[in-house]
């Protein structure tokens, strides 16, 4: 995590010297569940020990927000009451969880705010989620008396992102970085919003990312694309059953899909089945971590994958070779992980094979790609939170 005195440093020297509170909020890791939350099926998220931490403060205006992105060097005031708000892209999330806020019944007035993150920007961990979800519990602490609710903050995440940078996102990454707990991953059912910690220690085998280094950039991408997909399968399930009610692809059958096959065409079929098969591997999984089965975890790992990669078609070169990679030094489970076109694989792997695989991967990545992946061990941390 970012160091708060670091924080504190820039914040006094980049404002009028006086200090304010400072929040943090983690990004995430999701063991599986990809695409699944906005089609109202299940996710397997966990907060991670990395994350953004700011400093914020009322500076007294009506409506004047002066923010820092230290990490960036980029300093940008705009007015809330501004309608277009301001332009580069981190400000977007300042100004929109405001603005949401306000919707909330926040009476948000003028701040001021420095940030850094330690999330690696584009790996698919959610560094804007743990933005939103960072400004969401700032605002709410200094104007709002912290009576926001935590699923609320998790919803103007959301809206966020809808609303004011591109992204029609699912709730999982904003639910983990508001809702994680050390050691625990979770398990969320995105319709109900029901869910559950699961403690999370496998004994002899750990969680290790391997970044491509490859960006991935959901704003105004394929990442909308595969969600009209999956509700145009929706649309035409509804139109051939008028007397059931069918909200996503929660709601539908493996019959119900090969009933509109030909009508939806063979791109939103694909879609379609890698979901349905998604709800059921999240179920397995479950079932096989009560059991302590995690060969059967990684088993549905590696399914995932090819899922994403030929059928949801969301991964790259770069991943489909770490995968193999993984697959080739027996790691028990790996898949690409996020939102795809890029980022990491999450890979669940014995201890003592670790070592070995850690190296092969990035040799081979190296005499392939020109460099190496980066590697980040897994740490299951807590979720947003003041820190003073
Ligand atoms: C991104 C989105 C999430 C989710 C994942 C894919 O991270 O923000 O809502 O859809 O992709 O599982």
């Amino acid at each position: 995590m970012v160091d708060i005195e670091f924080v504190r440093s820039r914040f006094v020297k980049h404002f009028d010297g006086k200090t304010g509170n400072v929040y943090a909020s983690p990004g995430r890791i999701n063991l599986i569940g990809e695409h699944t939350d906005y089609n109202g099926g299940f996710v397997f998220p966990g907060a991670v020990d990395k994350g953004v931490v700011a400093e914020m403060r009322a500076n007294g205006t009506e409506d004047t927000v002066m923010a820092y992105a230290i990490d960036l060097k980029d300093r940008v005031d705009f007015k809330l009451s501004d309608p277009n708000g301001p332009k580069a892209s981190w400000s977007r999330y300042i100004y929109g969880i405001a603005l949401e806020m306000k919707k909330l019944g926040v009476p948000v007035k003028g701040f001021n705010i420095a940030f850094s993150g330690d999330v690696p920007l584009g790996a698919g961990m959610s560094s804007s989620a743990a933005m939103e979800s960072c400004f969401a519990c700032g605002l709410n602490d200094i104007f709002g008396e912290n009576k926001v609710s935590q699923w609320d903050m998790v919803l103007a995440g959301q809206a966020t992102e809808h609303n004011y940078c591109g992204v029609n996102c699912g709730i999982m990454d904003q639910f983990a970085s508001v809702f994680g707990k050390a050691g625990c991953l979770m398990r969320l059912d995105c319709r109900s919003r029901e869910f559950e910690y699961f403690p999370f220690k496998p004994d002899g085998y750990r969680l290790v990312l391997l970044d491509s280094v490859v960006k991935h950039q959901l704003a105004g991408s394929p990442y909308n694309d595969r969600r009209n997909s999956c509700e145009n399968v929706v649309k035409h399930i509804q139109a051939a059953h008028p007397e059931g009610k069918f909200e996503t692809l929660r709601d539908c059958t493996w019959e119900q899909l090969e009933e509109v096959k030909d009508a939806v065409g063979a791109e939103d079929y694909k879609r379609a089945k890698f979901v349905l098969g998604e709800k059921d591997r999240v179920l397995a999984v479950c079932d096989a971590l009560n059991e302590g089965d995690y060969e059967k975890v990684g088993e549905m790992m590696y399914k995932t994958h090819e899922g994403l990669s030929k059928d949801y078609e969301v991964s790259c070169e770069e991943l489909d070779f770490l995968n193999d990679i993984a697959k080739e030094n027996g790691v028990t489970g790996s898949r690409i992980m996020g939102g795809g076109f890029g980022g990491c694989t999450i890979n669940l792997v014995r201890n003592d094979l670790y070592k070995k695989f850690i190296e092969d991967a990035k040799k081979r990545f190296n005499e392939k790609y020109g460099h190496e992946p980066k590697v980040y061990d897994v740490i299951i941390g807590d979720g947003s939170r003041k820190l003073c």
